[in-house]
């Protein structure tokens, strides 16, 4: 088959591993995702038996013999296969018979292979996106139903402390009053996601701008380093939604640094926050494909993420920091997964890095 043909069936530009092999097994075309999976050239293997390009192939082999016997598609889920010094990879695969049509060979099979690692990851993002989606509505459920007696409680408190004579007893009443305001302010700050997004266009860097000077002002002893890709097209957004989660996930790192011990010796160089910002290509965001996103990193050489909080720290009130309400995260995320967006992160002691992927919607 000439390079042409192939590109007519389409199969050079899927990102799927993609093989057809012949009725005597042999490699008839390999596309160009199979040679990189499996570090393979489509060159070499061409007329290849199937079978012996990979060690321990026997499950390769039934797949490919039952699809044929029943002259029906099979689908085999658990596949381990080494080729050419890589792997082993654990994949699925379907194998399909097909009807000889144009220059393809007669009992011609097709084989699709996935990495099963890939597919558990997809399985556990979308896990994420439907649990942080149930917890918004959950948090936001809760918050109604705690405000609405807060303001009761509180307005019967105040009440009490000017009917009572005995001074003493205004200690109680205050502080059931200052306790009252002190929820209402958390359940305010868990509604505020759910006013209706403003969209504008918005320049990252101006967002990325204000965060800064927000920092500098509030922390001393940290530098705030800026890496910008400033050919970076605008968004449609919500500006204050995003420094407000920007600013959220800045302060954090801010608030780790400045929380290190100092080092006896006082040699310690300041923490440094960078901010950073990327184009990414082909990204797959809320279960939607986009051409480009906006990258932009939140990266600081602080203490990092204490491993037991790292599966939870988007939860609402989940803190590792004295004083924190753990509301932070939980409403940046609730901010960008208003944008479409997503924000994943990498932390070992000395580098944690806080990604915030934002889609580019063209035209
Ligand atoms: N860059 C970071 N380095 C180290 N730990 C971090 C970092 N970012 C977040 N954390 C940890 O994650 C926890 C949760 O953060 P989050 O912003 O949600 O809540 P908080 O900062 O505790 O409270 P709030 O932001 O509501 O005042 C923090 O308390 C901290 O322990
Ligand atoms: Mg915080």
């Amino acid at each position: 088959m000439t390079m042409a043909a192939h590109a007519l069936y389409g199969l050079d530009l899927l990102a799927t591993a993609v093989m057809l092999i012949d009725e005597h097994e042999r490699v008839h075309y390999m596309n160009p995702a199979a040679e990189n999976l499996f570090g393979l050239s489509s060159r070499n293997a061409e007329g290849t038996p199937i079978e012996s390009l990979f060690t321990s192939s026997e499950v390769l082999g039934a797949a490919i013999g039952y699809a044929r016997d029943n002259n029906c598609s099979y689908l085999e889920h658990d596949l381990t296969l080494s080729a050419n010094g890589h792997g082993p990879f654990h994949l699925s695969c379907t194998v399909t018979p097909i009807e000889s049509y144009g220059d393809l060979p007669a009992g011609a099979c097709l084989i699709e292979f996935r990495q099963i690692e890939q597919q558990l990851k997809i399985a556990r993002e979308e896990r994420m996106l439907d649990q942080s989606q149930a917890n918004r509505e959950l948090i936001r459920n809760l918050a109604h139903e705690i405000k609405n007696p807060l303001g009761g409680i509180r307005g019967a408190a105040q009440l009490l402390d000017r009917e009572l004579e005995r001074p003493g007893l205004h200690e109680y009443t205050q502080v059931i009053m200052k306790e009252a305001d002190r929820l209402q302010l958390l359940m305010d700050r868990l509604l505020t996601p759910h006013r209706l997004p403003q969209p504008s266009q918005v320049n990252i860097h101006e967002v990325l701008e204000r965060v800064r000077s927000v920092i500098l002002a509030e922390f001393t002893g940290i530098s705030v380093r800026r890496d910008y890709d400033t050919s970076l097209p605008a968004i449609e957004g919500d500006r204050e939604q995003l420094i407000q989660a920007t600013l959220n996930i800045a302060r954090n790192a801010a608030q780790a640094i400045t929380s290190q011990v100092p080092a006896r010796d006082g040699t310690e160089k300041p923490g440094e926050i960078r901010l950073m910002t990327r184009i990414a290509r082909q990204v797959t965001l809320a279960r939607k494909r986009y051409r480009h996103a906006i990258d932009v990193r939140i990266v600081d050489d602080g203490p990092g993420i204490p491993e037991p909080l790292r599966e939870r720290i988007f939860y609402p009130l989940v803190s590792g920091r004295e004083g924190g309400s753990g509301l932070g995260l939980t409403l940046a995320q609730n901010f960008i997964s208003q944008h479409h967006g997503t924000i994943t992160f990498e932390s070992t002691p000395g580098r944690t890095c806080f990604s915030i992927l934002l889609p580019v919607n063209e035209g």
